[in-house]
């Protein structure tokens, strides 16, 4: 069990790198299966959530086999197994995207339900509506969800609700079915995107990913292809906030700054300063900055995945900010956590009123999850004093290299192993 100890109230300096996203890393290499020969994938994030889908593709009767720490050479061309069902599946919650993966190839699959981060019901009755939607049978037990078809048929779909992991189940699975599969209401998540590009690579026929109606034309076979994952925009927005707090001045680097839209428009609003460049955005602050209110949405409204990292910064700016947190009904466990490093909230159902102090001070806390893990090195690197996280592996199944990250530029944590 790892552990980090951060001496706080150090001033961030320098030039951050963003490695490639999580959330399409996650989507893309489950993807990969759906091909009859090798594909490689480039700019993967080294993190823990990674090496488990390798290690699944692997134990499914594929290959993987890293050609550098971010580059990956996955096949499939001799096929793998249809059932995901061991234990190790559980531990991801993007294990259900073998779903739509297999059920594409395969007209089958039998995958243990997912785990992941905790923040609330997360259910999959969209995903399974959208496959049963496309002609296939649909069974849960024991903790397993089995999905079979003689023929998968394109059809529209409306989704009552958007989910980002429901549109890209129903991309994978529609994308070998016969016909045209129509997705209203879909997720415009970047990732989302990135995982069309992919499977576009791959010889699918997608359109309008990004929008709120994705087209997928099935085709019968698709081959691997050498692709490049897109920068992680909640690992950037990490950092960018981790300026902010700290009165920092930090170049992020390797990023899309459209990804970045809502966050910045909010740290603007905040007085921050933001200059943005073609493929980086540089944040310099000084205190104190001003309170704001920020509500969660999907893409292209503020992320929830930023929404605990914001409330870290909120807690020491002045004046009261008020959080509305729209997609998750139960993301404010990590709350309790800030609380102990001084943080004055008050939940009031989804909303979050936070009174701003001047400083943090350094206490013991947990990463509940992988974003509120975030949350608390950022106020660490805010507080007087010495604070100590554990349930640092939820922070490594998304952050890659993060004590090091910091501290080139200037933070101050060491991680201890007990
Ligand atoms: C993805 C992200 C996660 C992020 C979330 C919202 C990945 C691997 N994870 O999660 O980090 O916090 O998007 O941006 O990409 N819902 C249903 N039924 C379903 C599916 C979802 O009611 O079948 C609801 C959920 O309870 C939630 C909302 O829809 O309230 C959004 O969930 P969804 O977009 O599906 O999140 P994930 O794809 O699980």
């Amino acid at each position: 069990m790892d552990k980090l100890i951060v001496q706080g109230r150090r001033r961030l300096v320098g030039e951050v790198t963003i490695s490639g996203a999580k959330n399409a890393a996650v989507a893309v290499i489950p993807a990969a299966i759906m091909a009859d020969s090798p594909s490689v994938l480039e700019n993967l994030p080294a993190i823990e959530d990674v090496r488990s889908l390798c290690h699944t593709i692997e134990k499914l009767g594929g290959h993987c086999s890293f050609q550098d720490a971010h580059t990956l050479h996955i096949d499939c061309s001799n096929g793998t197994a249809h059932h995901a069902t061991f234990e190790e599946v559980q531990k991801i919650r993007a294990s259900y995207y073998f779903l739509g993966a297999m059920l594409a190839r395969y007209k089958k699959a039998e995958v243990a339900m997912p785990g992941g981060c905790n923040f609330g019901v997360r259910p999959i009755d969209l995903h399974l509506k959208g496959f049963r939607a496309l002609g296939a049978i649909v069974e849960e037990s024991n903790g397993m969800v089995r999905a079979y078809a003689d023929r998968l048929i394109g059809t529209s779909i409306y989704m009552d609700q958007v989910s980002v992991g429901a549109t890209i189940n129903i991309m994978l699975a529609a994308s070998m079915a016969e016909g045209i599969t129509t997705i209203e209401n879909a997720a415009k998540e970047p990732h989302v995107v990135d995982l069309a590009n992919y499977l576009n690579m791959m010889g699918a026929n997608i359109k309008g990913a990004g929008t709120d109606v994705i087209r997928i034309r099935g085709v019968e076979k698709l081959h691997g292809a050498q692709y490049t994952i897109i920068p992680d925009q909640i690992e950037a927005g990490t950092y960018m906030i981790a300026a902010a707090i700290t009165s920092g001045d930090v170049l992020v680097k390797n990023i899309i700054p459209k990804h970045m839209d809502s966050l910045t428009a909010k740290l603007d609003e905040m007085n921050v300063t933001i200059e943005e460049h073609d493929d980086s955005i540089r944040i310099t602050a000084n205190r104190p900055l001003h309170c704001a209110n920020v509500k969660t949405m999907s893409y292209p409204g503020f992320p929830t995945d930023l929404q605990p990292q914001i409330a870290a910064l909120l807690s020491v700016c002045e004046g009261t900010s008020v959080i509305t947190e729209n997609v998750w009904d139960n993301r404010y466990q990590y709350i309790d956590e800030l609380r102990k490093l001084g943080a004055q909230v008050v939940i009031d159902g989804r909303k979050a009123h936070i009174e701003g102090v001047p400083y943090f001070h350094g206490a013991k806390v947990s990463a509940t999850d992988l974003r509120a893990g975030a949350a608390m090195i950022l106020a660490a690197l805010a507080a007087e004093g010495t604070t100590e996280i554990d349930g640092v592996k939820y922070i490594d199944r998304g952050y890659e290299d993060v004590e090091n990250k910091f501290n080139a530029l200037g933070a101050d944590i060491t991680r201890i192993t007990i």
